[in-house]
């Protein structure tokens, strides 16, 4: 069968490389893609949010299944158009999406259901949460609204870096039209771990667990990215917490948006907070984690296809996801400067090097093929993954790995999987 991905990230690297191990894949395209996915797939110069184009491209080259991999169609409702124009497609209706899309939704959503997450009040005017704050304790959470590349979220430690981030989101819309609403959120602490699940609508079936690390720099220092690092599976999300999860988080979560009329069906990712009280829901994603994709999807045993399609036609029952019993870490490189600005157009050397090197994988993020040769593109570069035996041995594997690429300005962080050592 042909299949189209739409997204231009690591992750959807990721997913080009899982449907390339499909014995029933015979094809596959990815709008836009990059530099590495063109080693995978055919790349299609369209842009993720021209969903017509796309939905002509699935029709004139007769696609069989598009797997959207990025938060902004979905939010955008790409699926919705697939879906009228009778394309098969794997991921949520724009209905079901806002469940990212934002983030006032998605705690009404917690609050009226019962899931555990932490208290919340909602604003849409300014001096209302400045009001609102005066009288809060410290540390606080202001989160945007919407989508915000995984930035808005700004956590404050007095009063004063509390309206000064009400100020930033609200008044000087650093984060565009996301910053219309706002969530003021209790802080929590504990360790965090990503669970991506698939869903069909009425069934939800969690992947292994995984581990992002948020910060830019060593320490859990710096800004927040969109992710430095993961790796997979979370030594701290046991047996039990598992089944927790799946009895007050993931089973609630699904039948909460089947019975608001929002049926669920592609990836839902939890985002939790393994607190002391037990684990709560830091946020919703629609779609694959990234850097997560990168860990979970190179330990995967099943045919993803199949998986795909069970998700959309309500099949997910009668399917049994499997992974394997080793660990991956994903070790992101970014471009000096990253989160903020960077230069772009530096030749990546070294990545011959990986070519038939089993258990290692290269997922580029920003790359682009300029006169023959890969150069960087974006903020995050590559994700350097490596499998292992265990998580200790993994993230030695990544490491090692790591060195064997080079560009001008890259820099990555030295302590992805620290936390395996507190284990
Ligand atoms: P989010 O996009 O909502 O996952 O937030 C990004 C990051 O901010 C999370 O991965 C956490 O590290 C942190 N964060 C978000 N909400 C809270 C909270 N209520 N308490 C503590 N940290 C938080
Ligand atoms: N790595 C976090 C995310 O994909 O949102």
């Amino acid at each position: 069968m042909k299949v189209l991905v739409v997204g231009s990230g690591g992750r959807e690297h990721a997913i080009c490389y899982k449907l390339s191990q499909s014995s029933r894949v015979s094809k596959i395209y990815c709008a836009p893609g990059n530099a590495g996915i063109g080693q995978t797939a055919e790349c299609v110069s369209i842009g993720a949010m021209e969903f017509e184009k796309l939905a002509d491209f699935a029709e004139e080259n007769e696609i069989d299944l598009t797997v959207v991999g990025m938060d902004d169609p979905l939010v955008g409702g790409i699926v919705d158009v697939f879906e009228e124009r009778g394309l098969r497609v794997f991921g949520p209706r724009k209905n079901a999406a806002i469940i990212e899309g934002s983030k006032a939704f998605s705690k009404e959503l917690m609050k009226k259901y019962g899931i555990p997450t932490a208290a919340y009040e909602t604003f849409d005017n300014a001096d209302k949460a400045c009001e609102y704050l005066k009288t809060a304790s410290f540390p606080i959470v202001l989160k945007a609204d919407g989508l915000a590349l995984g930035k808005g979220v700004l956590i404050c430690n007095d009063l004063e870096e509390a309206l000064a981030g009400v100020k930033t989101i609200m008044l000087d819309k650093q984060f565009g039209s996301a910053g219309d609403k706002l969530v003021i959120e209790e802080f929590m602490t504990g360790r965090e771990v990503s669970v991506l699940c698939f869903c069909d609508g009425k069934t939800i079936k969690p992947m292994t667990s995984a581990q992002d690390h948020k910060r830019a720099l060593d320490g859990d220092k710096g800004l927040n990215t969109g992710g430095m690092g993961t790796f997979s599976p979370s030594p701290f999300y046991t047996d039990e917490t598992a089944d927790f999860c799946m009895k007050n988080i993931f089973e609630k979560s699904i039948a909460a948006m089947a019975a608001e009329g929002r049926e669920f069906k592609g990836v839902m990712f939890l985002g939790l907070m393994l607190t002391e009280k037990g684990p709560k829901v830091l946020e919703y994603n629609a779609r694959f984690g990234d850097p997560e994709a990168q860990v979970v999807l190179v330990r995967m045993k099943n045919d993803i296809v199949d998986v795909f399609e069970a998700c959309i036609d309500g099949k997910l029952d009668e399917t049994e996801l499997e992974f394997e019993d080793n660990a991956a870490v994903c070790v992101c490189i970014a471009s000096g400067g990253y989160p903020v600005s960077y230069k772009k157009g530096f030749e990546i050397k070294g990545l011959d090097n990986f070519k038939g090197k089993d258990g290692y994988y290269v997922f580029h993020a920003g790359t682009a093929l300029k006169d023959g040769k890969i150069v960087t593109n974006g903020g995050r570069v590559l994700g350097v993954t490596a499998k292992g035996a265990t998580l200790k041995e993994a993230r030695a594997n990544a490491y090692e790995a790591v060195k064997l690429v080079e560009f001008e300005g890259m820099y990555y962080r030295h302590d992805i999987g620290k936390a395996i050592d507190e284990a």
